[in-house]
């Protein structure tokens, strides 16, 4: 994020604000994962593959890992489109979160590409979603690269242990840019605490390590 807390300009562009230092920042901690969770406007909007240069690769296959994390996408309308990059590339199987409402049409095209699991329920369940990456999918580290509105979801639902973050050398201002948590005015319905693990600074960006407090009750 930028020193005011956004994550992204108010177009919602790509991010791009951030070094090469912090890509591969990015990479080293998506190649530590099981798997890698998005949410579907940030899997819309930056069109990314969710994969891993060849050493990260090389890296996993040596510690007795899969080439590459499982790919999972999380949406509750279930309108993704199969013709993103994603769906172009077979690095490691996707698996996508959704519900019924999902357009047949959409289903027909994603089946072929994906997993999929679909709920009755209006809304993904997001604990129900982590059990079943777990169980079914051995799933143990689950690498959420955000975007805020999938974040803030797992954070009010206390499903988030750590938070990795860069600070980049950069304000853009304006309401309408998203923060970490978001773009909605209201507050988390508690205040969540964290403690500082790690940090490192290279040049101007500042990477931060958080563990998160798991504390029930706390008002604002
Ligand atoms: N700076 C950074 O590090 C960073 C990281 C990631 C993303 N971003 C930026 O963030 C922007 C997008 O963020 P965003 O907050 O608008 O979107 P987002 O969190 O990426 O995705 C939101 C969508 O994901 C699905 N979703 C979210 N929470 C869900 C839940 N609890 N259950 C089921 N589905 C859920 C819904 O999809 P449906 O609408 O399909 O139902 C929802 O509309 C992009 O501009 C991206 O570039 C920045």
């Amino acid at each position: 994020m930028t020193t005011d807390g956004k994550v992204t300009t108010k177009n919602f562009g790509p991010v791009d604000f951030t070094s090469r230092e912090d890509k591969l920042h990015l990479f080293r901690q998506r190649a530590l994962a099981d798997a890698v969770l998005l949410g579907h406007t940030s899997l819309e909007r930056d069109n990314v593959r969710l994969g891993l240069p060849a050493e990260l690769q090389e890296m996993r296959i040596k510690s007795g890992q899969t080439r590459s994390p499982l790919r999972v996408i999380v949406s509750n309308k279930g309108k993704i489109d199969n013709r993103l990059k994603i769906f172009q590339s077979d690095l490691s199987p996707i698996i996508i979160f959704s519900t019924k409402r999902m357009p047949r049409k959409n289903q027909k095209a994603l089946q072929r590409k994906a997993t999929l699991h679909l709920t009755d329920a209006r809304h993904v369940d997001l604990a129900v979603m982590l059990e079943t990456l777990r169980n079914q999918y051995k799933v143990r580290t689950l690498a959420c690269e955000g975007g805020p509105t999938l974040f803030r979801a797992l954070l009010e639902e206390n499903l988030i242990d750590q938070l990795n973050l860069t600070i980049a050398p950069f304000m853009f201002g304006g309401a309408t840019a998203p923060t970490l948590t978001g773009l909605g005015n209201k507050f988390l319905p508690a205040s969540v605490h964290c403690s500082l693990i790690k940090m490192r600074t290279i040049e101007n960006e500042c990477f931060l390590t958080y563990r998160i407090k798991h504390q029930r009750g706390r008002r604002n």
